[in-house]
């Protein structure tokens, strides 16, 4: 038998996280890591080279940009190359994710990668045209506050690009995602994320309701056809 949670009402205070919760907030340690670093980012990846299409007008046009959980470094690697005028800035705060980035992206003068959280962005007010965020935002350990950190951080008609899972997304979703895998990494990432993504994935009304908050134009969607959640809020 399923264990159920009491309401707040019920408890009377607040209720501490789920195990899972924990388990997946906050910086990656050494599993997590190769498992994104050697399958995960094997669904992922599609993704980011399509990045120069999705944001094409916002690339042309940014001189900085700061990628917020930048994990492995792919997306600053892959931007790095299509738009070189860019300085851009990975911040992550794993150590692991930090060394796989520093391998994958070499030695590159117009790329940073800096240990650091979206708890406590190491940047004055105002200082990136550009801000992304790629399947990092549920495991922010406090999701609001790494939101106003970016709002702080983005120069004024500045545009925050945000992605991940949909925790909410039905099966038909993530069986059109998996097909755009390779089928050796499909059995593994598809076995994981599909038993996992209802408590780890994120929330298109939950980041809505954090957003009332914060002064952003713009709100998060839930994808007809992917099982992700995505937004291009401005400031
Ligand atoms: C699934 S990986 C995604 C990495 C990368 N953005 C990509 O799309 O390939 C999630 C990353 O978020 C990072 N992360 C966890 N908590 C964070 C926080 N508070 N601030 C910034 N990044 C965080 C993890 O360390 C991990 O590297």
């Amino acid at each position: 038998m399923g264990e159920r949670r009491l309401d707040e009402a019920e408890v009377g205070g607040s209720i501490p996280p789920a195990p899972t919760q924990k388990i997946i907030k906050g910086p990656f340690t050494k599993i997590p890591s190769i498992f994104y670093n050697k399958i995960g980012i094997n669904v992922t990846k599609y993704l980011f080279y399509l990045v120069e299409v999705i944001l094409y007008d916002e690339l042309c046009n940014a001189k900085s940009l700061l990628d917020v959980g930048t994990g492995p470094g792919y997306l600053p690697y892959i931007i790095n190359q299509a738009f070189p005028q860019i300085k851009i800035v990975g911040i992550d705060p794993s150590d692991e994710m930090i060394r796989e980035s520093e391998r994958i992206v070499g030695r590159n003068p117009n790329i940073k990668i800096l240990k650091a959280s979206a708890m406590q962005i190491p940047y004055e007010n105002e200082s990136f045209d550009l801000i992304i965020s790629t399947f990092s935002i549920k495991h922010w350990e406090d999701v609001g506050k790494g939101l106003s950190e970016v709002y702080r951080v983005l120069k004024n008609n500045g545009k925050f690009w945000c992605v991940d899972l949909d925790k909410n997304a039905d099966s038909s979703k993530l069986d059109r995602m998996f097909q755009i895998t390779s089928p050796v990494y499909k059995f593994f990432a598809k076995y994981i994320i599909k038993s996992t993504i209802r408590s780890v994935g994120a929330s298109s009304d939950e980041l809505n309701s954090l957003l009332q908050k914060i002064p952003f134009h713009g709100k998060f969607v839930s994808a007809k056809f992917l099982p992700i959640i995505y937004a291009k809020l401005s400031k």
